[in-house]
């Protein structure tokens, strides 16, 4: 298994910087191929913590091969900081070690600032999204007025690129009432830093044919989760780009069959930041606890995530999308002091069951969770490494849900610290 695809089965933050950083560590190349900077990956070696947004994991040790793919949308600023901000701590990036794709489309501040404006505008509709232009940014994308890394290459070209995606902005600004945004001054901004930038970029899609052809062992790390996903998530509260395992083909420039292992990371219960359907949500004392001893907090907006049962039902499903050919549970000792444990195995939807969520939002409204309950184990899992040394609640909780969401559980976390797994098979080895 050269290549192994990692992503979040649930609505993201499942912890994929642990074992994303696990894996890093056996790859050779580490590849970020959708989102943006609105993704946060925390990351604790040796006792220093680093939060990545932008830059996929392998950064952060050596001899790897970082890069950011195609599929990707660059806030360059946002960019440059964090670069400054990981050198900082000691961690070399250079040309070496990272490569930017240089058809990337770059996240400009008129994106961020349209993603607040709709977002303030929304009222109860709002999406609750990170406010980092994200969105805007993509529509550019396929609306084919985008301005992409490669172009930041000349002044003419950078002015022709500017003058027809501000056309676009500008009609939205005037009609919700806005100021005009003027191009100059942000072409000199781009132009300054346009060096900074440009010297990372490369064509991804060949670099990463070469690096297949030389055997290197590569990571796609993905951001966010598939209920996040444009086509397959709640819409429309999701992000704007595709978190299936497929868009890591896409995002990066190389075929499906490039990817041999699809992991997915699942947490031992529910979280989701932002807006939306949330059938499993707890709005009590026990959501309350998972929180706190989950310290469920963005990464990135620092905002409270909403906390839930195990939703069996979803997870299936995820797993089905994307082809999951296994998946690391995380955050399992979240759920050690707990009387009883209950996961979501079947909906009800007016007064029919059902075993998928529907796509439609209005549906997805009405869906009554029906649960299998749990004995809790009561005693403590954090820092357990071997299946046999889980209490027998924790046995009983964990083949349940393996056979419920018929896919095998690969690892199991049990606590933030990186040795704190029980590994039952490496996505990296045959
Ligand atoms: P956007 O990606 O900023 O447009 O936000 C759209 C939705 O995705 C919102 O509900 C966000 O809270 C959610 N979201 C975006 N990125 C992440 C992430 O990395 N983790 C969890 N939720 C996210």
């Amino acid at each position: 298994m050269n290549n192994v695809a990692v992503i979040g089965s649930q609505w993201g933050d499942e912890g994929k910087g642990k074992i994303v950083d696990w894996l890093s560590s056996e790859a050779d190349i580490v590849v970020r191929f959708q989102g943006g900077h609105n993704a946060g990956h925390t990351l604790v070696i040796n006792g220093i913590t680093y939060k990545l947004r932008l830059l996929p994991s392998g950064i952060v040790r050596q001899n790897k091969i970082s890069i950011i793919g195609n599929g990707v949308v660059i806030d360059p600023w946002a960019l440059l900081e964090e670069i400054d901000e990981i050198k900082s701590k000691g961690v070399k990036v250079d040309t070496d070690n990272l490569i930017i794709s240089e058809s990337a489309n770059l996240i400009l501040p008129f994106h961020k600032e349209m993603d607040e404006i709709r977002e303030d505008a929304a009222g109860k509709a709002k999406i609750g999204t990170t406010r980092r232009g994200i969105g805007p940014a993509y529509e550019d994308k396929v609306g084919r007025r985008s301005i992409r890394v490669m172009d930041l290459i000349s002044e003419s070209n950078l002015d022709h690129r500017l003058e027809t995606v501000l056309l676009h902005h500008n009609a939205i600004r005037k009609g919700l009432g806005k100021n005009i945004f003027r191009k100059d001054k942000l072409k000199k901004e781009l132009l300054k830093i346009a060096p900074e930038i440009l010297k990372f970029s490369q064509p991804v899609w060949k670099k990463i044919n070469e690096f297949k052809k030389l055997n290197k062992k590569i990571l796609f790390e993905g951001a966010q989760g598939i209920l996040l996903d444009v086509d397959h998530g709640t819409y429309p509260f999701v992000t704007s780009s595709n978190t299936v395992a497929s868009a890591a083909a896409t995002g990066s420039g190389c075929g499906p069959n490039s990817i041999n292992y699809v992991l997915g990371i699942t947490k031992a219960y529910t979280t989701r930041v932002g807006e939306g359907p949330f059938p499993t949500e707890l709005k009590d004392e026990i959501g309350d606890k998972l929180g706190t001893r989950g310290k469920e907090f963005g990464t990135v907006t620092s905002r409270k995530r909403r906390c839930g049962w195990f939703d069996g039902v979803l997870v299936r499903q995820t797993i089905k999308i994307s082809g999951i050919d296994g998946i690391a549970l995380t955050k399992l000792d979240v759920l050690d002091e707990l009387d009883e444990i209950k996961m979501c195995v079947a909906y009800e939807i007016d007064g029919k069951k059902m075993d998928y969520l529907p796509a439609a939002f209005e549906d997805q409204l009405k869906v009554k969770p029906i649960y299998k309950k749990f004995k809790g184990w009561k005693s403590e899992t954090k820092g357990i490494k071997k299946f046999d040394d889980l209490p027998k609640n924790a046995k009983i909780y964990i083949n349940e849900l393996e056979n419920f969401i018929e896919t095998r559980i690969s690892s199991i976390s049990t606590s933030p610290e990186r040795n704190d797994t029980i590994l039952i098979e490496d996505p990296f080895s045959d």
